[in-house]
């Protein structure tokens, strides 16, 4: 299964990916997660130490080896490449292990002209939708905020694509025109998640907004998972039995 979490800056699709990648490396799923949001903070929530963290190169970075499959100069535009570089071994090569999750920084692209269409882009297009998975191989990814990845259509390859919304208008305007555009880009399976939900006038608002559309579960605010970020802990050793429970549903939804 390959999976995106996007949405809204700060509606928790960065905290809600990691929980995804830990929890299902739990079960025994080989993960593989994919930070996505040139400002990637994914490896903190998975809880990789600072100084660990610092020494972890992304795959935008990597210029020598996205030179040799694409056949193309990052950074010159009006080329010809290869619109399917070879990227079997990436993921195993260059990806950094914690806690049984194997993490791929994607990086930022300085698109300079090249939008979509560059060297890099198209090299980490092709990582997510050529790679193979079998029966018990996983693929999660962060994404940006807001919409504007969904025009590079990094996240082409995914199963489903996972909304996150917070009980707030703007966050669903937000995750309407991610869904409209990840159907426009071919993904098929558009899902949703509230999160931060504090009481029964929030379960009502997103179900109104959302109605229609399949929500898989209403995460409850927590004060643990907001110290979590403030205290530099991950977020998925702050989870409390309840919110544990439905995303453990989640994963579940998802397999099934
Ligand atoms: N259910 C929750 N209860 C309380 N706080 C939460 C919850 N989910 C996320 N948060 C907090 O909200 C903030 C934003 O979360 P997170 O970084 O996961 O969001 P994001 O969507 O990835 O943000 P960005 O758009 O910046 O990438 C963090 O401080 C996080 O700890
Ligand atoms: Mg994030």
């Amino acid at each position: 299964m390959k999976i995106a979490v996007s949405g809204k800056g700060g509606v928790g699709k960065s905290t809600i990916a990691s929980v995804l990648a830990l929890m299902s490396a739990e079960q025994g799923k080989n993960v593989l997660a994919l930070d996505a949001d040139p400002d990637a903070n994914l490896a903190s929530c998975l809880g990789i130490p600072l100084d660990e963290r610092r020494g972890i190169m992304s795959v935008s970075a990597q210029v020598a080896l996205i030179e040799k499959r694409t056949g193309a100069k990052v950074g010159k535009y009006g080329q010809v490449f290869k619109l399917n570089p070879e990227v079997s071994d990436v993921a195993e090569n260059l990806a950094y292990k914690h806690r049984a999750v194997s993490l791929l920084v994607l990086g930022a692209v300085k698109s300079g002209g090249g939008g979509c269409a560059c060297p890099e882009n198209t090299f980490i297009r092709s990582l997510v939708n050529d790679l193979v998975l079998f029966k018990n191989d996983s693929l999660i990814m962060d994404m940006e905020a807001g919409i504007e990845h969904l025009g590079r259509a990094t996240a082409q390859g995914v199963d489903a694509m996972l909304v996150a919304v917070e009980p707030g208008q703007r966050s669903i305007d937000c995750a309407m025109s991610v869904e409209r555009m990840s159907k426009e880009i071919g993904i098929k399976k558009i899902l949703f998640i509230a999160n931060k939900i504090t009481g029964a006038a929030d379960c009502v608002f997103v179900n109104e907004a959302l109605r229609d559309k399949e929500i898989l579960a209403f995460l409850p605010f927590t004060e643990g998972l907001r110290d979590a970020d403030r205290d530099g802990l991950c977020p998925y050793d702050r989870l409390n039995a309840e919110t544990r429970d439905l995303y453990a549903s989640i994963l579940a939804r998802l397999e099934s």
